[in-house]
């Protein structure tokens, strides 16, 4: 794209207000942010004659040729984006729960309508992790990308485990800190982890896998009897997200919480930070660690974006097109720690073996191997129990 970048911005909120600060310090570049689409009426920080309130004031201004999409609604940011690419824009979209939902129809629309949509923000905010997998690990070695996907939970175990707080506590001090949602089950759950997930497994394994089908659980059920577990092992519990290639042009995918000893890279990731893993043939592993969220730290990557927009960059989804096909497998077995206090839980869940087993007065546990296809199954009784699961980071038919 040769022309001045004209930035039609959806969405003014701690991404859209980033982007706009980081776009002021960098005059250099041509690019201006021409019309901005919000929801409500109210004060801003900027002339009132910027904000509009009809998505078509965009949509269908043949001056804008660039639709950064920055919005909180996952359903409006689907059909703002879609029609934006059927008009012919270019788009930017940092909405890793819209991306999730509808890869398949993005990527055919992107080819249907011959432009670009690009979303680097949506997947671990500043790390620019989409495009070196698309570009860097443009080959066959990768093995493994795993992370620590999402700063809330990140901050969250980081205070329970550095600052010996309770989950409550911490959690409440995220919330304060603006870390976390008042509510934060997006996060704590898992869920913004997966969506990450689901976009990265795109771009390093060339596979698309519905959300609903990959096991999801998070640190919302911790209790001070796994986390003093953990301690006492020397482990910390961090919430991971892993996509892992296996035999046979296999993939396994999941999020999940994990004890991680310090030998491991991500052990040393706190606060609301992230950082992912990349493991591969010939260069073992490499780690790439910054600021997962944040207006400035996401806006960072929505410019990076912007301006390959403006070198006419668009994702070749190579792994998709020039590479063997991957599939979903759910027949490999993780262990697990399983905590639960009542015993008739256990019918739930089908181990293959256990190898630690304790009965306590108020909590038991059993670790085990079990079958990543059999927790999917009962994936939505997880979160009614009152369980917590981490991996120990055994795994058999891998
Ligand atoms: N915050 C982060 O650190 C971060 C990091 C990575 C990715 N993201 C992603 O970036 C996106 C934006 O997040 P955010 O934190 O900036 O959200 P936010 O602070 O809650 O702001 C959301 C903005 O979207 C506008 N909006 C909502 N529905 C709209 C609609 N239908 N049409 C036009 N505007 C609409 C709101 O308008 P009003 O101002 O009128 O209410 C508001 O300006 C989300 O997809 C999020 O997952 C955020």
């Amino acid at each position: 794209m040769k022309e001045k970048l004209k930035i039609g911005l959806f969405g003014y909120g701690v991404v859209g207000q980033g982007l706009y600060d980081v776009l002021q310090s960098t005059p250099a570049f041509d690019a201006s942010i021409d019309k901005i689409v919000v929801k409500h009426k109210k004060e801003r920080n900027l002339p009132e004659t910027m904000f509009h309130y009809n998505p078509d004031d965009i949509l269908d201004d043949p001056d804008i040729n660039v639709v950064v999409e920055v919005i909180d609604n996952s359903e409006d940011a689907y059909n703002i984006v879609k029609k934006a690419l059927q008009k012919g824009k270019n788009v930017v979209s940092a909405n890793k729960k819209m991306l999730a939902e509808h890869l398949e129809e993005m990527v055919r629309l992107q080819k249907e309508n011959n432009v670009s949509l690009l979303y680097e923000a949506s997947a671990c905010g500043s790390i620019p992790i989409i495009r070196s997998l698309e570009e860097y690990y443009d080959n066959d070695l990768l093995l493994s990308v795993t992370g620590i996907l999402n700063g809330s939970s990140n901050y969250i175990l980081s205070n329970v485990f550095d600052h010996d707080q309770s989950y409550s506590e911490a959690l409440k001090e995220a919330q304060d800190l603006g870390f976390a949602e008042s509510d934060p089950s997006f996060d704590v759950e898992g869920y913004d982890s997966l969506y990450k997930l689901i976009i990265i497994t795109l771009h390093s394994f060339g596979t698309i896998v519905k959300p609903e089908n990959v096991l999801t659980f998070g640190i919302s059920n911790i209790s001070e009897f796994d986390i003093n577990y953990a301690r006492e092992k020397r482990f910390k519990i961090k919430l991971v997200g892993q996509v892992e290639r296996l035999h046979d042009q296999n993939i396994s995918l999941f999020v999940l919480p994990r004890f991680v000893g310090r030998d491991k890279y991500i052990y040393s990731v706190e606060e609301e930070f992230n950082g992912v893993v990349v493991k591969g043939k010939a260069y073992d592993k490499q780690f790439m660690f910054g600021k997962g969220a944040g207006g400035h730290p996401t806006s960072s990557a929505v410019l990076s974006d912007i301006t390959a927009l403006a070198h006419g960059y668009k994702y070749e989804y190579k792994k998709r097109n020039y590479f063997k096909k991957f599939t979903y497998f759910k027949e490999g077995a993780v262990e697990i720690y399983l905590r639960y206090s009542d015993p008739e839980i256990l019918k739930y869940f089908n181990f293959d073996s256990v190898s630690e087993e304790y009965k306590g007065p108020e909590y038991n546990y059993k670790i085990g191997f079990i079958k990543l296809s059999d927790l999917i199954k009962i994936n939505d009784k997880l979160r009614e129990m009152d369980i917590f699961i981490a991996l120990t980071g055994k795994k058999l038919n891998y």
